[in-house]
């Protein structure tokens, strides 16, 4: 439908107001549901927090792509957090902090007074707040707009750890009081020979009810079945495991992923052949001289090594690991984010046989092109922290697992890529040598077959789901008719 026909059928214009959590993942995510929304002639506001939006200020790709359409604009609300987009997990706590006392109340102000600048001359139709923002769907209904809950982690997390929250504290199995990590949790539909406490979202770990990690995931997740509809990156075969379940408590879902390659294709059909595309919404600049690092190499030998933008490793980690993936004599290209390894590290700190044998084998930076890098030829394997972008971008390569699992729904993801699809190996809760050596050359190797017979599978239920009758496309359009209707 083209932005003509929507406007001669709606005296209000469609106008949906996005708002991500402040996390480079979620925004990176709700911008490319965002561009789509415009693609469809959609008026969208997206509201950023002020802490996140500094960094993407100095993105002039992404503002540049975006500047194209004329029904988009940024809109920025406070968040009190002085520094630049979090580099390490440990500063999670203290943006949401920052959100609940700052940005919570005024945003409320705000959206129930109509004082939003935008407001007098286009009144928000839809409300698209992240899931995890319960407060923004109370402000949905206390201004009477339909709100739809956009859910950027993964759907196997927010089904066992989330929504089911309030069960397993039921059962007793949140807080953990010491109890053997890996019994199987019985108490989740669905998920009964699968999920044991180990596997759990990170947060249930702790072993106290009054800790801040379970509250918060209480208090945000009950209003996630409150919204008219709830958004989730994946695709139907991939989850068809739990998806029957949570639709039983959030009948309105619309599966649109994966959604990189969903954005991808609707925007090379849509744009100008001649246009060049940059697909990237990364807030920090990509080092590109890995890609011809890559080119040197045979098809399928190289493991990439990424831990995403915000997990954290001790340097005893990082030499385990390094260790691991030498003595494996599989040539590797690893991402290594400042801040990424607590406290810091120089070169004294390791063995000299690591940091000679890196020069002949490795190849070292400090942020990637990770879409590009897992489409590459030479690509065979990743060891990955197990983040739902990463791990949705190597399902949809065809790309062979080791999961390292570092904290929020990286536990259950990394359990699903073993037990579930079968298109890796999961070694959480341990960092040893030898472990990862065998974990390497099991996906490089050994077993590379199995692991790449699903994981190829995945690839081809993952490209199907975008086609134009593809699973993810018909969702996509339901999810745009559904603004629509719901702002006439
Ligand atoms: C976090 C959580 O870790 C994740 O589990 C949750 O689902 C979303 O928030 P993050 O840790 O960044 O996200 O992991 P992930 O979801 O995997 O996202 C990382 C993104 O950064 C991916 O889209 C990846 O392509 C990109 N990336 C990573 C780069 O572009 N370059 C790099 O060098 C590394």
């Amino acid at each position: 439908q083209s932005h003509e026909q929507i406007n001669s059928k709606h005296t209000i214009e469609p106008h949906v107001l996005m708002f991500p959590i402040p996390f480079q993942g979620p925004v990176n995510c709700f911008l490319k549901l965002a561009e789509l929304l415009c693609l469809s002639g959609i008026h969208v506001t997206f509201l950023n927090t002020q802490h996140i939006h500094r960094p993407l200020l100095r993105h002039t790709e992404v503002l540049s792509r975006f500047s194209r359409y004329p029904n988009f604009r940024f809109e920025t609300i406070p968040d009190g957090v002085e520094h630049e987009t979090p580099v390490s997990v440990d500063r999670f706590l203290e943006v949401m902090a920052g959100v609940d006392v700052v940005t919570k109340p005024l945003f409320r102000e705000m959206m129930v007074s109509g004082r939003f600048s935008w407001e007098s001359e286009r009144p928000v139709t839809v409300m698209i707040p992240d899931a995890y923002f319960s407060f923004a769907v109370d402000v949905a209904k206390e201004a009477s707009v339909p709100v739809i809950c956009f859910e950027t982690v993964s759907p196997c997390c927010l089904w066992t750890s989330y929504l089911n929250l309030p069960t397993l504290i039921e059962a007793g199995d949140v807080p953990f009081k010491g109890n053997d990590l890996d019994e199987l949790i019985t108490s989740i539909p669905g998920t009964e020979q699968i999920i044991r406490r180990r596997d759990l979202a990170s947060q249930c770990r702790s072993t106290d009810m009054s800790s801040q990690s379970i509250e918060l995931i209480v208090k945000e997740a009950h209003a996630v079945p409150e919204a008219q509809g709830l958004i989730l990156n994946t695709f139907e075969e991939l989850d068809s495991l739990i998806l029957k379940h949570m639709r039983k408590l959030c009948p309105n879902i619309y599966t649109i992923g994966p959604l990189h390659t969903l954005h991808k294709a609707q925007l090379t059909a849509n744009t100008n052949p001649l246009q060049e595309n940059n697909f990237s919404n990364s807030v920090w600049k990509e080092d590109r001289t890995c890609m011809s690092w890559l080119d040197e190499h045979d098809p399928k030998t190289v493991l990439y090594i990424s831990i995403g933008s915000l997990a954290t490793m001790t340097i005893d980690q990082l030499v385990e690991i390094w260790y691991g993936v030498i003595n494996s004599g599989t040539p590797f290209l690893w991402v290594r984010r400042p801040g990424s390894i607590i406290g810091g590290y120089d070169e004294s700190q390791v063995p000299d046989e690591l940091l000679a044998r890196t020069k002949e084998i490795g190849c070292i930076v400090e942020w990637a092109p990770q879409e590009d890098v897992l489409a590459h030829p030479a690509i065979g394997g990743f060891l990955t922290h197990s983040g739902w972008n990463s791990t949705m971008e190597s399902i949809t390569q065809g790309i062979p697992m080791v999961c390292w699992p570092n904290f929020v729904d990286q536990q259950v993801n990394s359990r699903f890529v073993e037990e579930v699809w079968k298109v890796g190996v999961d070694i959480k809760d341990t960092c040893d040598r030898l472990q990862v050596e065998k974990a390497v050359r099991d996906i490089m190797d050994s077993k590379r077959n199995v692991y790449t017979q699903s994981a190829n599978t995945w690839a081809n239920l993952a490209k199907e789901s975008i086609t134009k009758t593809g699973s993810s496309s018909i969702h996509l359009a339901r999810l745009i008719d559904d603004i629509l209707a719901m702002s006439l």
